[in-house]
């Protein structure tokens, strides 16, 4: 782990990165030079083989082979070239949302001028197959499905297996919104079939921020010239200009990606997707462990709670006080995170990042710290929760 002098992010990115990787960036290099156009090739293949080497490889047609399209931008960027590319503008789309995540492929798909549904689960509960099965069998018209693999406004893992089964069933396309998830949470894309699945470098592969990338098939590319809506969002000419030229079409953002291929050899060594996995899964149990010891409490129940990110809620006690707790976090070196949700006050810490268990000891610490300066006597929540969370246990 870094000998970080910086605060250390809780967050879900841009988060804590380590030395290697801020050091690759300390050189400029050429859009246009023979050296960064081997780079940009380099970290495609790359982004490909992390989605392999978690699928069954022997069902995968060597024919349709996977591919990988890097695209300049925020994440939001990537989610809406993979929206505007994939969905024709004739089709309708249907997102299932649990969370702001899941919203705003709405709200986009609203900008874009694509007809689509919602099904609304509020702010945690997970998709409901049943709503989904029956959705799909009333509306013809839905030719894609879009769901948010850990919605990190909650931090639920939402269960993409299931949904792909039914979605596969009915004839319709996949596109997953795996941002917080890709690189930590392992995928079999012969199990799972999506059309479409997008993530960003500043997450589980921990680079930093400045572009997203989607992995997709070629046949599935190929069919979608002309879909979007947009010049410099447009995955297909994106992609066809990758090949042919080996070059962005636009400039690129360098530095981060040039951060970002050590950040692809750092996730190499510590074993890929899976070694990645441990050490998130280790992070989150001595965090929610811990936690849970000081009197706080989990907004999901275990089965629902990812490695990737945990939200807690406030405490009851009148002393506690969320930005005085945020300060007293940031002056022992912890930047956590706000909540997001409509039905409870939460705060969230994350545990991707360049952070491990020991760190993690260390954050217990200050939390405990923290409650102690603000003379917080229990972190015992309200009720008025645990009737919705007992929802859960339904699903
Ligand atoms: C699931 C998910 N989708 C989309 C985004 C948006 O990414 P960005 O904030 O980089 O635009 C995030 C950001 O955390 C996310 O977690």
């Amino acid at each position: 782990m870094p000998e970080n002098l910086e605060k250390y992010l809780l967050t879900p990115g841009p988060l804590t990165t380590s030395k290697l990787t801020k050091q690759a960036m300390l050189r400029d290099i050429g859009s246009w030079d023979s050296d960064f156009k081997k780079i940009t090739s380099e970290i495609r293949e790359k982004l490909v083989n992390i989605l392999m080497q978690t699928s069954n490889i022997n069902k995968i047609k060597n024919s349709d082979p996977y591919i990988s399209i890097p695209m300049q931008g925020s994440g939001t960027f990537s989610v809406e070239a993979m929206l505007g590319t994939f969905v024709p503008k004739t089709n309708k789309a249907l997102v299932l949302s649990n969370g702001s995540y899941g919203k705003r492929c709405s709200t986009i798909l609203n900008y874009l001028g694509r007809d689509n549904d919602f099904i609304d689960m509020g702010d945690f509960l997970p998709p409901d197959p049943q709503l989904l099965e029956k959705k799909l069998e009333q509306d013809p018209h839905i030719s894609h499905v879009i769901v948010i693999h850990c919605e990190t406004s909650s931090g639920i893992l939402n269960p993409i297996k299931t949904i792909s089964k039914i979605v596969k069933s009915f004839n319709r396309s996949l596109l997953i919104d795996s941002m917080s998830a890709f690189g930590a949470i392992p995928i079999d894309c012969a199990e799972i079939e999506f059309d479409a699945l997008v993530s960003s470098a500043n997450k589980c592969i921990e680079g930093v921020p400045g572009f997203g990338f989607v992995l997709t098939k070629k046949s599935v590319l190929e069919k979608s010239k002309n879909n979007s809506h947009s010049l410099s969002l447009d995955l297909y000419d994106q992609w066809k200009y990758m090949e042919e030229k080996g070059q962005w079409r636009f400039t690129p953002p360098t530095h981060t990606i040039l951060g970002f291929l050590s950040a692809l050899n750092q996730h190499a060594s510590e074993g890929g997707v899976l070694g990645r996995l441990n050490r998130y899964e280790a992070n989150k149990n001595i965090l929610v462990e811990g936690m849970r010891d000081l009197g706080f409490e989990t907004l999901l129940s275990d089965k629902w709670i990812s490695p990737i990110i945990v939200s807690f809620l406030y405490p009851a006690d009148e002393n506690f006080n969320f930005k005085t707790f945020y300060n007293l976090m940031k002056n022992q070196n912890f930047i956590i995170y706000p909540g997001k949700l409509t039905v409870a006050d939460t705060f969230r810490i994350g545990c991707i990042g360049q952070i491990d268990n020991n760190i993690m000891r260390k954050v217990l610490k200050a939390v405990k710290a923290s409650l102690s300066e603000m003379n917080v006597k229990s972190a015992i929540p309200k009720n008025s929760i645990i009737a919705e969370r007992e929802k859960l246990n339904s699903f």
